[in-house]
């Protein structure tokens, strides 16, 4: 089974209609509002495979990380995560997608620190208390030191590894957390680490790219067969005590003009990027290809009934451009005279509404597990909060089976290859100035209590 098409025709929201909708109204009871972060981005003093990656440089000297930032500190939110549990007090929020730190937890092969799944647990008591449900990812851009010296996601051990850690969770954190995604986009880490050579291993080799994507999907295999035989407690008695997903970046491909070559180029990014993932899922083979380099199709039974729910990480288009010979086969454009973000991303929330349309013939239920908006000044975010809100409940009132949303992100923190240029944060921090890295409201956080009202929440 293929799931659903490239993407269908491109639209246009009416900003009046925007303007005039009331978020969220009439969503189901239990719908989820939240925000979402990642452990390395926000933690600070882990220790993972970007640590050793923060210092180094390219050949012409540049830093990986633009101005040769790193996550030290971070939002300090191993120290500071009561101030992150209040921050989601203040939004109305019913959920809060966070990570656990593999480096952390088992910092060598096998071993357990115990006081770090301590801390951990304090922290998803603390977050149940306050009526937050945690969704806790377990895999999300970062491997212990371990791992990366035996090769990393080119280590076949890789995938085994970190389902033992997925059990390991499970059976520590099982009785406070349900909610569970196993990895966060291979497909980025896949497109950045080994073909675009931005993020460790720093590849550029479009054959170790279809491996690492075919390692990823034996992965999230095995983590949810871990998962579920490691947590057997219901930690909110709704019968169900796993609920597990992945968080899976979409993104619009539309080809950049007629030509035949541009529909090719955004079919193959297409299918590469948003595709070949869930038809693994779905069809419990593993199947990674990339043309003209590898093409990796195998049964793996542990992939069948894997998932409870799609997640979907949405956050911008691109206009594809072809070429016929050459090196570069596939170029990725932007929109122009389009709004961007501050990291040049289109904004354009009828992709939201388009992928869960698309999606919608999927096996699963739809989460938006991350979506926002790179924006230091946060006179962006606002509407981009409420355009986004609006796609989903398009989306909803058509049928479509989308049970939550969550926002990136909670607060300002590490983006990755971009430091601390890359500003998400619906409560902004300023890292540069402020030594107690107070977590200041961006003029988003009304909104989102807007949207948050609609549920019954903020209490
Ligand atoms: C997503 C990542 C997340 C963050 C946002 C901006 O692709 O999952 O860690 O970097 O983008």
């Amino acid at each position: 089974m293929t799931l659903g098409a490239a993407c269908d025709a491109p639209l246009s929201f009416s900003p009046a209609e925007i303007a005039a909708h009331h978020m969220l109204e009439g969503a189901p009871r239990g719908f989820f509002l939240g925000a979402a972060t990642s452990a390395y981005q926000i933690e600070g003093g882990a220790r993972t495979d970007w640590t050793a990656w923060e210092t180094g440089r390219y050949p012409d000297g540049t830093p990986h990380v633009a101005g040769g930032a790193n996550a030290a500190r971070a939002g300090d939110s191993w120290n500071l995560w009561r101030d992150d549990v209040a921050a989601l007090g203040q939004l109305g929020a019913n959920m809060y997608r966070l990570g656990v730190e593999w480096s952390r937890l088992e910092p060598s092969e096998g071993a357990w620190d115990a006081a770090a799944a301590a801390h951990y647990r304090e922290m998803f008591a603390a977050l149940r208390a306050a009526h937050v449900e945690p969704m806790v990812t377990l895999y999300h851009f970062t491997l212990p030191p371990w791992v990366a010296a035996r090769g990393g996601w080119d280590w076949p051990g890789a995938p085994a590894a970190l389902a033992a850690f997925a059990g390991r969770a499970g059976a520590a954190f099982g009785d406070l957390v349900d909610w569970w995604i196993t990895l966060n986009e291979p497909n980025v880490y896949v497109a950045k680490g080994y073909l675009a050579g931005q993020w460790p291993p720093g590849v550029s080799d479009p054959a170790r790219a279809v491996r690492a994507l075919a390692a990823f999907e034996r992965a999230h295999g095995l983590m949810a067969e871990a998962l579920r035989a490691n947590d057997r407690r219901d930690a909110d008695g709704d019968g169900h005590a796993t609920r597990i997903g992945i968080a899976h970046n979409v993104r619009v491909f539309d080809p950049r003009s007629w030509n035949p070559i541009d529909h090719v180029a955004a079919n193959v990014a297409d299918d590469f990027y948003n595709q070949q993932l869930l038809d693994a899922v779905a069809r419990g083979r593993v199947h990674a290809k990339l043309p003209r380099a590898l093409e990796i199709d195998e049964p793996f039974p542990a992939l069948t009934g894997s998932l409870d729910f799609l997640g979907l990480n949405y956050y911008t288009r691109e206009l594809t451009v072809g070429h016929l010979f050459g090196a570069k086969r596939y170029e990725p454009t932007t929109a122009p005279d389009r709004p961007t973000s501050d990291m040049g991303w289109e904004i354009y929330p009828e992709g939201l509404y388009r992928l869960l349309k698309r999606y919608s013939s999927s096996p699963w239920p739809l989460f938006v597990t991350e979506n926002g908006v790179a924006d230091a000044r946060g006179d962006r975010r606002p509407d981009f909060l409420r355009a986004h809100i609006y796609a989903v409940d398009r989306a909803r009132r058509e049928g479509v089976n989308v049970i939550g949303y969550l926002h990136w992100s909670l607060i300002d923190n590490f983006e990755w290859s971009h430091g601390y240029e890359g500003r998400f944060g619906l409560f902004t921090i300023d890292f540069a100035h402020d030594p107690a890295l107070t977590r200041r409201p961006t003029p988003a956080v009304e909104t989102f209590r807007e949207a948050a009202r609609a549920l019954g929440t903020p209490r």
